[in-house]
């Protein structure tokens, strides 16, 4: 089966430190694919380079049949790949709602006369927006909250609601940074539940995390990074057992085992 996402050879520095170094990996269509690694392995700096937040030095990075590379993060959107942030982002002075109708902006292509004079195109374009964010605003549990500015939330709400924000432009793939990271531990199921929700709906999801219970959990395929680029991958089981991950994250072999 061939990739929805497929990035070869992704190299990026930043004066003289090799963030990414010769990166390699895939995402399948409508999988749930985990990338783990130790702090500052590159993990963040690769889904930059892939939603076009950050320029890449060399590499390729192809995406359901599209080069991106070059390409400014909202054309990337357009094409179908969304993500968060591990710094969660979302507007605080805005209501929940607006925060997700920004998003939808400029997917609008109908241009500022259109909603100058809210022509009946754009009143359509605006009336699905809003259903659909209010659809995904139900999906993660804020609807109490719709109407409030973002500001109120918890950190792991605005979690919730830069997910839905990501959401909003109905993406093949979203990668995740960090989902969980600072999430109320009873919670964190919760987030496994609305990630699968979405993923039945045929979103896959590339996520960034060190909580290994939860990407254990949740992935079918787990990459593992380590110094820049992909270490070792598999499913999640397999992965556990390579005592190379075990020595990427502890910096040293692990101890045999007595016998
Ligand atoms: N904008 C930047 N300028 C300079 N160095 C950077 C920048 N972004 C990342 N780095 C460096 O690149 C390396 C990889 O960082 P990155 O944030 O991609 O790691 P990570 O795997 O996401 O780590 P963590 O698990 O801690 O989030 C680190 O050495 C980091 O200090
Ligand atoms: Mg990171």
């Amino acid at each position: 089966m061939t990739a929805l996402l497929e990035v070869e050879g992704l190299h990026k520095a930043f004066r003289g430190v090799r963030a990414v170094d010769g990166a390699s990996l895939a995402v399948r269509a409508g999988s749930i694919t985990g990338l783990i690694g130790p702090n500052g392995s590159g993990k963040s700096t690769t889904i930059d380079c892939i939603s076009g937040f950050q320029s890449s030095d060399a590499g390729t990075i192809r995406f359901d049949g599209q080069d991106l590379r070059g390409l400014p993060p909202q054309a990337i959107a357009r094409r179908g790949l969304t993500r968060t942030f591990q710094d969660v982002r979302v507007y605080d002075g805005y209501s929940l709602l607006d925060n997700l109708l920004v998003v939808d902006k400029p997917f609008q292509g109908l241009g500022w006369s259109g909603a100058l004079f809210r022509s009946r195109a754009w009143r359509e374009r605006r009336g699905r927006a809003e259903a659909r964010a209010r659809e995904l605003i139900e999906l993660v549990g804020l609807t109490r909250l719709i109407d409030a500015p973002a500001v109120v939330l918890s950190y792991g709400q605005k979690k919730l609601l830069a997910f839905a924000a990501a959401m909003m432009s109905e993406p093949k793939l979203v990668v995740l940074d960090e989902p969980v990271a600072g999430v109320n531990p009873t919670r964190i199921n919760e987030v496994a539940e609305i990630l699968r929700r979405a993923n039945r709906g045929g979103t896959a999801f590339l996520i960034v995390e060190h909580n290994v219970d939860f990407i254990s959990a949740l992935c079918d395929h787990v990459i593992v990074y380590d110094r820049g680029r992909k270490l070792t991958e598999g499913p999640p089981a397999a992965v556990h057992r390579d005592h190379r991950v075990l020595e990427a994250y502890l910096g040293v072999a692990p101890a045999e085992p007595v016998s």
